[in-house]
C-alpha cells in the first residue's frame, strides 16, 4: 500500500519511479540525457534476464519469495524477453538501464510480484553479472571463428605447401620461402590468441552475484546457487570487488587488441600481395570492390578495413584503462562507460575475423609469380655461404665475405648466381667446384630448410597435419 502511493506520487511530481522516494522534482532533460545507457546497454537484455530467472529461482529456494511469485516472475520475465526479441518492447529513457527497463515492464505485467524480484540484489551486482555474462558469450562466439580462421588459413597452407615465394625481412628479398609456411605463422598466432580468450573466460567466470550494492545481503540468499546455475566455478570471494572489478574487460579488450594486431598485419601482407607490382594472389569478387570510376580496379577493401579496425580496439583498450585508473572502491558511474568501447571493440573485431575468413577461403595465389620475384635478388646467396661452409669448410663469417663478393660479381654482369660460370667463381674462391650449382636454385634452397619449424615443403606438409591436431582437433583430412 505504502509503496504503491509512493510510486503513484513519483509517477505525479515526474520524478523517477524506480527510485524517485524522496524526491520532489523529476531529473532535467540533460540529466537523464547523461544518465541513460538504455540506448546501448539494451544489448544486455538476455544475460539481464537470465540472471533474474537464477536469482528467483534462488529466492524461491530460499524461502525469500513464495513459489507463486517465483511461477509469476518467471512467467514475466519470459515474457518481457519474448517482447523484446519480437520488436514490441518499448524502451524508455526514463527508465534509465536495461535494468529498470525489464523490472517496469515486469511489474506492469505481474503486478507487486515484480518489485520484489530486486530482493538481495543490486544494479551494481545485476550490471557486474551481466557484463561478464556478455563477454564470455562472447568469448565463447570468438573461439568457433578463430578455430574457423585457422582452418581457413591452414586449408590454403595445404593447398601451397610447396608454393615457392620470397621470403622478406625489412620488406627486402631476404629468403625463399613457402606460401604454406607463411600462412601456417598466422595459424601459430591465432593459436595463441585463442589461448589468450580462454585465460580470460577462466579468470572471469566468477558470479558477482550476491555482493547486492557493495557489501553483501542481509537476507539468506545462496550466491553459490545463483553462481552455479549460471555457470560460474564459484561466487566472487569479496563484495566490494565483486562490484568494482572490471579486469576482465580489460582482459578481453587486450586479446581481442592482439587478435586485431595479428589481423591487421594479415591485412596488410594481402594489400601488398594484391598490387599490381606483387600480383602475388588475387581475391575474390566477393572480397573486392570496383571503382566508380576506374573500370580496371579490383580494390582489396575488407582487407584495408580490417587493417584499420585495430585502432578502434586498441582504443577501447586505452579508454576502458583511462576510466578505470584512479577509480575508488566501488561501484561508480563511469563504470557505465565500459559498454560502447567494449561493445565496439568486439564488434569490430568480430567483423575482422569473419571478413578475414572469407578472404583466406578464397584467394588464389600465382605461383609463377611467386617463384619469379622469389628467385630474383640474389636470394640463395645465403644458401651459397652456408654450401662454402659444408664443403669448403670456410667459417661461417668468411663464408659471407665471399659470397658477397661473387654476389658483387653477378650484380655488376646483371645475372643471377647461377649464371657465373665455374671459373668466374673460382677466380674468386678456388675451391669452389661445379656441385655448387646444385643449391642455386629456390627449389635446393626451400627444399634444404628441414629444420624443426624450417620451411621446407616436407616440414609444411608435416605441420599441416600437426596444426589440424592441435587447433582443429582432427587427424587427418581437410578441415572443412
Ligand atoms: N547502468 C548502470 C551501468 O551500466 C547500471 C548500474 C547502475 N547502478 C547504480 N547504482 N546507478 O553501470
Amino acid at each position: 500500500m505504502a509503496r504503491k502511493n509512493t510510486a503513484a506520487r513519483a509517477r505525479k511530481s515526474g520524478s523517477n519511479t524506480m527510485w524517485g522516494g524522496r524526491y520532489k522534482l523529476g531529473p532535467a532533460e540533460i540529466m537523464e540525457r547523461i544518465n541513460a545507457s538504455i540506448g546501448f546497454d539494451r544489448r544486455l537484455y538476455a544475460q539481464d534476464i537470465a540472471g533474474s530467472l537464477a536469482h528467483a529461482e534462488m529466492l524461491v529456494a530460499q524461502g525469500i519469495l513464495t513459489a507463486k511469485d517465483g511461477r509469476a516472475i518467471r512467467r514475466g520475465l519470459l515474457k518481457v524477453r519474448e517482447e523484446i526479441e519480437s520488436g514490441r518492447f518499448k524502451f524508455s529513457t526514463k527508465l534509465e538501464d536495461i535494468h529498470f527497463n525489464v523490472e517496469a515492464r515486469l511489474t506492469e505485467l505481474i503486478g507487486p510480484a515484480g518489485g520484489r524480484l530486486h530482493t538481495g540484489r543490486s544494479r551494481n551486482d545485476q550490471i557486474a553479472l551481466d557484463v561478464r555474462l556478455w563477454v564470455r558469450d562472447t568469448i565463447d562466439r570468438f573461439e568457433v571463428m578463430l578455430r574457423d580462421l585457422q582452418a581457413a588459413l591452414i586449408d590454403r597452407a595445404d593447398q601451397y605447401s610447396d608454393t615457392i615465394m620470397p621470403g622478406f625481412t625489412h620488406l627486402q628479398t631476404a629468403q625463399p620461402i613457402t606460401f604454406g609456411h607463411h600462412l601456417l605463422a598466422y595459424v601459430e598466432m591465432i593459436g595463441r590468441d585463442r589461448s589468450r580468450f580462454a585465460d580470460c573466460r577462466a579468470r572471469l567466470n566468477e558470479s558477482p552475484l550476491g555482493a547486492a550494492a557493495l557489501a553483501g545481503s542481509p537476507h539468506p540468499i545462496d550466491p553459490r546457487k545463483t553462481a552455479r546455475a549460471l555457470g560460474f566455478d564459484r561466487p566472487m570471494a569479496n563484495s566490494l570487488d565483486a562490484v568494482s572489478d572490471r579486469d576482465y574487460v580489460i582482459e578481453f579488450i587486450a586479446a581481442a587488441s592482439t587478435t586485431a594486431v595479428h589481423l591487421s598485419r594479415l591485412s596488410e601482407e594481402i594489400v601488398i600481395w594484391c598490387s599490381a607490382p606483387f600480383r602475388f594472389i588475387s581475391l575474390s569478387d566477393a572480397f573486392t570492390t570496383g571503382s566508380s570510376i576506374m573500370p580496371q580496379k579490383r580494390n582489396p577493401d575488407a582487407a584495408e578495413l580490417t587493417r584499420a579496425k585495430v585502432g578502434r580496439i586498441v582504443g577501447a583498450f586505452v579508454a576502458l584503462c583511462t576510466i578505470l585508473k584512479g577509480l575508488p572502491l566501488t561501484y561508480g558511474k563511469d563504470m557505465q562507460e565500459d559498454k560502447e568501447p567494449l561493445f565496439d571493440a568486439a564488434d569490430s573485431l568480430e567483423l575482422g575475423i569473419a571478413a578475414m575468413t572469407g578472404m583466406v577461403r578464397d584467394l588464389k595465389a600465382n605461383p609463377e609469380r611467386m617463384r619469379a620475384v622469389a628467385s630474383a635478388d640474389y636470394s640463395v646467396a645465403t644458401d651459397l655461404a652456408d654450401w662454402l661452409v659444408r664443403k669448403v669448410g670456410l667459417p661461417f663469417r668468411q663464408a659471407h665475405h665471399v659470397t658477397g663478393r661473387l654476389v658483387g660479381v653477378a650484380s655488376d654482369k646483371g645475372v643471377d648466381l647461377d649464371k657465373l660460370s665455374l671459373a668466374e667463381m673460382q677466380a674468386i674462391e678456388p675451391s669452389i667446384d661445379r656441385s655448387v650449382y646444385r643449391v642455386l636454385t629456390v627449389e635446393a634452397s626451400v627444399g634444404a630448410r628441414k629444420s624443426f619449424g624450417g620451411t621446407a615443403p616436407a616440414n609444411v606438409a608435416r605441420s599441416v597435419v600437426e596444426a589440424r591436431r592441435r587447433f582443429l582437433g582432427s587427424a587427418k583430412g581437410r578441415s572443412r
